[in-house]
């Protein structure tokens, strides 16, 4: 049985007294939700005053991005000690990040290892854009994206991994993915490549979460597929009866 896991992604929102009041609106009806884990992703100004707040409770914290070196000469860039300072989770090679910030593949891979090496558990973002998709190509492009990005990951280490499927046609848009296609993709093509790359045991251990216009309304959907072990949530991570809710059907499922 895998524990499902759902996490906030707040992208370029809140400043660290917005970050304050969401996180007091919503930590106490987090907090009695059991059986799921609940990570928020505040931006990283947002990160000491957030792990404040979530001390001692079961809600996670986890960053948006980080560099692969240790430190030195990289300018805007925050190291992975600096991440591990107060997160536990770090999400990669999140689609915006590949199409305005150029990451790749091995820019991906690169972070991956350094978050491991750092105790960080990755939520690695895979997913297609609308032409990939309309083309009938979005397991070639799921199965490049994994390949790739988690190649060399030790394969004891790789249980500890985090998948995001988010098809790019899907986030912010309010057009969902429907459970069953989504599920299709991880059943098909996302657990299969796991499994070529860590073994099939390994493979049925890793957390394979959707996004993608996840709301209250049709988290359930998603989480009643057999394969889909959470949700990172954009939009609706900013809102606290939403986020609530959304953490709250994956306990359920
Ligand atoms: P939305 O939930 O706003 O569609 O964003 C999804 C996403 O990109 C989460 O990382």
């Amino acid at each position: 049985m895998r524990t499902p896991i759902v996490a906030g992604n707040w992208k370029m929102n809140k400043t660290v007294e917005e970050a304050r009041s969401l996180v007091f609106s919503m930590s106490l009806g987090l907090r009695e939700i059991k059986g799921v884990e609940k990570v928020l992703c505040p931006p990283f100004p947002a990160l000491l005053a957030v792990s404040a707040l979530l001390q001692g409770t079961d809600i996670g914290l986890g960053a948006q991005n980080l560099h692969w070196e240790e430190k030195g000469a990289f300018t805007g860039e925050v190291a992975p000690a600096m991440v591990a300072e107060f997160c536990q989770y770090v999400i990669i090679g999140h689609s915006e990040r590949r199409a305005y910030f150029g990451e790749t593949d091995q820019t991906v891979n690169q972070k991956v290892h350094a978050a491991l090496a750092h105790d960080l558990t990755p939520i690695v973002c895979v997913g297609e854009t609308v032409k990939e998709y309309e083309s009938g190509r979005t397991g070639e492009i799921v199965r490049r994206q994994i390949s790739l990005g988690l190649a060399g990951v030790d394969p004891a280490k790789a249980a500890g991994l985090v998948v995001a499927y988010e098809p790019i046609w899907a986030i912010g848009t309010g057009k969902a993915s429907s459970g069953e296609n989504a599920n299709a993709v991880l059943a098909d093509y996302i657990r299969p490549v796991l499994a070529e790359l860590f073994g099939v045991e390994t493979a049925q251990a890793i957390r394979i979460q959707y996004g993608g216009s996840v709301t209250a309304a049709n988290a359930e959907e998603f989480f009643s597929q057999p394969d889909i072990d959470g949700a990172l949530v954009g939009g609706a991570s900013l809102k606290k009866d939403e986020f609530v809710a959304i953490a709250r059907a994956a306990s359920k499922s």
